[in-house]
Parts: structure tokens; C-alpha cells; sequence
């Protein structure tokens, strides 16, 4: 026999970013952070995950290839899984897994993305949570406390942690040397602020330079920039978009001024995606307030958020004028919120 179970979980954006560990094995983070999940049609990973007496080890398949399932990462989230592991009856025949043998039955794991892997826009993240989650429901996990999920999606991906929400996300770092109480909370739900617009440029699907988790190593241990982050929460929980826009817009600049404040410097940025801060810069000057705000991750691509739907409209318009698609770049392929502009 066999059993399946199939999730699928959007990746999510931080506007407040996680840069640096004080666990590096727990995947604790040096500050709490804040992040948008985005609409699953988009980005997001679909993972398959089936447990059968049939198979002789724990296999994974990315894309369709298939990885070592060996590294520690997996090997922690499985484990976490397994031990909080109950009796299923599998509906089809009646048959009960016991508790117990979840221990000794292997697990195949088939995950996908819809987006290009570590291009900077959150692979990861997406892939654990849905992973964590696709577990859950194979091996009848409840959660003992709100959060508990999040705490074993974190050890695979710190970000992966906040995709186990929609809507605007807190990882709050905690305190625990066990790491119980670095959990996710959502702060506001997918249907808070319906105005915001997010769109998403691709300005390069190539894999990133460096890995998040080997920058952002360099940058703790050599750039003294990291220490600032702005407080988010007001700003979102009132709508704020003058205010979110200035915090999203600082905090993106600072976390790329750490990446060039490391030893040696580490690159994210490239060309297009310093004209795209130049044309939104220049954009909000001319409106007086903040219209539209940035804010890049781990690699070149811009995730950009509109006070409303009109802003949308002229900015993909803009996009679209200025940064014709070509073999690299595709502005706004993604569009989260309002689908009508
Ligand atoms: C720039 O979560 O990918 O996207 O925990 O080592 O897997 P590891 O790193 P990862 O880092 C994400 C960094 C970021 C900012 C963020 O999402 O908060």
C-alpha cells in the first residue's frame, strides 16, 4: 500500500528582512521580521509526499530531479515530523498506520516550484513550508501550540516559516535557546488591505551568487551596518502606505548596503534592478507622498507594492514601456492583489 498527500504553499516577501542567525543548526535569527504572502497561482511550491512499506529510504525529487535528502536541513524537519507522528487510517481500506510506524516507514517527497528556484524569490521557503504542511496532513500532526508547524517548517528554510500563513506574517525571533518560541504569527489577514498591489519583476532567472543562508553568515560576522530595523507592525495594521512604503523602501537599501558591507561585498543587485529604484524613487518625488515602494530579496528581482489598483495600472504600464520583456528580463510576469488592472 501507499499513501499520498499533496500541498501547496505560496512563497512570501519580507518587508523587514531576516539577515543573519544566532543558531545557525535551530535556524534562529539575530531580529524578528515581517513579510507579505503572495497568491499561490504565482509562486508557490506543490509537494507530494507518500509513505509506503514498499520503499526502502527517504528520497526527494526538486523539479523533478532528484537531491540528497541526506542534508541536515530535510533530515531535522522529518525527524521533528515523525515524532509528533499519530495513528491514520487510511480511508480507502481501513488499514491503521500506528504512531510507531512512522519511525520505520520511509517517506518519497516530490516538491515543484512555479517560479525559478533561488532566482531571490523565496524557493525555499515556499518548499519547506509546503513540505512541513504536505507532513502534517500524511502523518495526522495537530499542533500542540499555535506556531509549532512554523518552528519545524524554520528549520528548513528560516523564511519558510512565515509561508505557513497568508496574508502579513511575523517571524518573532524568541528567546528560547531551544528555538520554541521562534514561531510565526500572522499579524493581518490576505484580505487586510485589498488596495495594496504587489508586483513582481523578473529581471533575471539565474540562479543566485550566493546562497541567503552563506551571505548572510559574512555579513554577521563582518558588516557593522546590521543592526537597525524599523518598527512595521503600526504601519500595516493602519494601512499606512506613506509610512510602509518609507520602512519597505529603508529596509530593503539597508539589508543590500549590509550585502555590500560584507567581506568580501556580496552583489544582489544588478543594472535593471538599480533603474527600477531610480524609476520608483523619481516616481514618488513627483507624487509628493510615496505611491509605490520596493524592496528586493537575496538576488535582482523587484517586488514592488502600489498604494491601489490605479497605481498599479500606470506603473505596469511604465514597466512595461521602459523594460521591454527580453530573454532575461520579464517585468511584472507576477501580479499579486487586485488581478483586474
Ligand atoms: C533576503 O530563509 O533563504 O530573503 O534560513 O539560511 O534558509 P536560510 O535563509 P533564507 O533567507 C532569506 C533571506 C531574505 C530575507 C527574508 O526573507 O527575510
Amino acid at each position: 500500500w501507499v499513501v499520498m498527500k499533496t500541498a501547496r504553499a505560496p512563497s512570501n516577501i519580507a518587508v523587514i528582512k531576516y539577515w543573519g542567525k544566532r543558531d545557525e543548526k535551530l535556524i534562529l535569527p539575530i531580529n524578528s521580521s515581517i513579510s507579505v504572502t503572495l497568491d499561490p497561482e504565482h509562486l508557490s511550491a506543490t509537494t507530494t509526499v507518500a509513505a509506503s512499506p514498499a520503499f526502502e529510504k527517504d528520497r526527494l525529487w526538486l523539479n523533478g530531479k532528484e537531491v540528497s535528502v541526506e542534508g541536515v536541513r530535510y533530515k531535522n524537519c522529518l525527524r521533528e515530523m515523525r515524532a509528533r507522528a499519530t495513528d491514520v487510517v487510511i480511508e480507502s481500506s481501513g488499514k491503521v498506520i500506528r504512531k510507531e510506524d512512522w519511525n520505520s516507514l520511509h517517506i518519497h517527497i516530490a516538491s515543484e516550484n512555479n517560479f525559478p528556484t533561488a532566482a531571490g524569490l523565496a524557493s525555499s521557503a515556499a518548499g519547506f513550508a509546503c513540505l512541513v504542511y504536505a507532513l502534517a496532513q500524511l502523518m495526522g500532526v495537530q499542533e500542540k501550540y499555535e506556531g509549532e508547524l512554523t518552528a519545524i517548517a524554520r528549520l528548513g528554510s528560516g523564511s519558510a516559516c512565515r509561508s505557513l500563513y497568508g496574508g502579513f506574517v511575523e517571524w518573532k525571533m524568541g528567546q528560547e535557546i531551544d528555538g520554541t518560541d521562534s514561531i510565526a504569527v500572522q499579524l493581518a489577514e490576505e484580505s487586510h488591505w485589498k488596495d495594496l498591489v504587489i508586483i513582481i519583476a523578473v529581471v533575471s532567472s539565474r540562479q543566485k551568487e550566493t546562497s541567503s543562508t552563506s551571505g548572510m553568515q559574512e555579513s554577521v560576522k563582518t558588516s557593522p551596518l546590521l543592526k537597525y530595523r524599523a518598527e512595521m507592525e503600526k504601519a500595516i495594521k493602519s494601512m499606512n502606505f506613506t509610512e510602509f512604503a518609507k520602512i519597505t523602501c529603508a529596509d530593503s537599501n539597508q539589508f543590500h548596503a549590509t550585502c555590500l558591507d560584507t567581506s568580501p561585498p556580496i552583489f544582489y543587485l544588478n543594472d535593471t534592478s538599480r533603474k527600477l529604484i531610480g524609476l520608483v524613487e523619481r516616481w514618488n518625488r513627483h507624487a509628493g507622498e510615496p505611491q509605490v515602494a520596493y524592496t528586493f530579496d537575496a538576488g535582482p528581482n523587484a517586488v514592488m507594492f502600489a498604494k491601489n489598483k490605479e497605481v498599479a495600472a500606470q506603473l505596469l504600464q511604465r514597466l512595461l514601456y521602459q523594460f521591454p520583456p527580453s530573454a532575461d528580463t520579464d517585468i511584472s510576469r507576477y501580479v499579486h492583489g487586485d488581478q483586474s488592472i
